[in-house]
């Protein structure tokens, strides 16, 4: 695997590569990157994997500086997913100057849910990734469903600017025990981990219940949300939506996803299931 850490290199190495699936990453890297690692090289000539830290998509009281930058061993992880080449920029290089142009994807879409929470977290990450298209020049990008809103944020930012790219999802990886594969699971503490399922079964939980067609959907949220917080967790939402757009369901037959977000200790997890 070829590392490139300056976009100029980065673009030589694509001009000779064919066709390229590219995965952009912020490192630390687990089976739910490598899956999509593996994905990415079943549909392309290559695979071009990216790591950079993206400030611009962290709160100021969120986990930017703590966040887990763990180089040499994601460099292992992509070399035996037979990954190609790697982007591994600085910030110097990504932001050589202060960012002034951004990507505003549109309000309806980031108001809600994680948006909410998360005031500007989309902009960072729509910005970032634009500006990575735009020096990887893939044919397809990898995103994992896990960042269920993140997908469709991106789906929407490459159709409305016609960004020459094909977005392709990839089903989220999961722990034995259900939890969700994420960077942040490394914070909790031994018994947090042992508490973190929870979330994953409450999700299932109103998945199965939906499923056999209760269609009561703040009541099942609204439990949700006091399991939860019988046991230690303090949720920001749990929320029936449409697939789509992520908005409330209207019709009876809108393809439903369910999502949450919610705090453990000091770690922030979130988790989606397809209904
Ligand atoms: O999902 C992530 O890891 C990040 O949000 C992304 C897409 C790499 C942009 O920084």
């Amino acid at each position: 695997m070829q590392i490139h850490t300056t976009i100029e290199s980065l673009r030589a190495a694509r001009k000779t590569a064919g066709r390229v699936a590219f995965v952009p990453t912020m490192g630390n890297l687990h089976e739910g990157h490598i899956t999509l690692m593996r994905q990415a090289g079943e549909k392309a000539d290559a695979v071009i994997a990216s790591i950079f830290v993206n400030r611009l998509q962290f709160g100021p009281r969120e986990d930017f500086n703590s966040y887990p930058r763990t180089l040499a061993a994601d460099c292992e992880k992509l070399e035996a997913a037979g990954v190609a080449h790697l982007f591994a920029p600085d910030e110097g290089v990504m932001y050589p100057e202060p960012q002034h142009y951004h990507v505003d994807p549109a309000p309806a879409q980031i108001s809600i849910l994680e948006g909410e929470f998360r005031p500007g977290h989309f902009r960072g990450v729509a910005t970032v990734v634009l500006k990575l298209l735009n020096i990887v020049q893939p044919d397809l990008a990898l995103f994992g469903k896990k960042d269920y809103q993140q997908l469709m944020v991106l789906r929407n930012m490459v159709h409305q600017l016609a960004i020459p790219v094909e977005v392709m999802p990839g089903e989220t990886v999961r722990a034995e025990d259900g939890l969700a594969l994420s960077s942040r699971n490394g914070y909790l503490s031994p018994e947090e981990r042992a508490e973190a399922p929870r979330l994953y079964r409450q999700l299932l939980r109103i998945c199965e219940a939906v499923r056999r067609g209760d269609h009561d959907f703040l009541k099942l949220e609204t439990e949700a949300v006091a399991e939860l917080a019988a046991h230690g967790w303090k949720p920001d939402y749990i929320a029936v939506r449409r697939r789509a757009d992520l908005q409330p369901p209207v019709h009876a037959d809108d393809p439903l996803v369910v999502l949450a977000a919610a705090k453990l200790g000091r770690t922030r997890l979130i988790d989606n299931i397809e209904i």
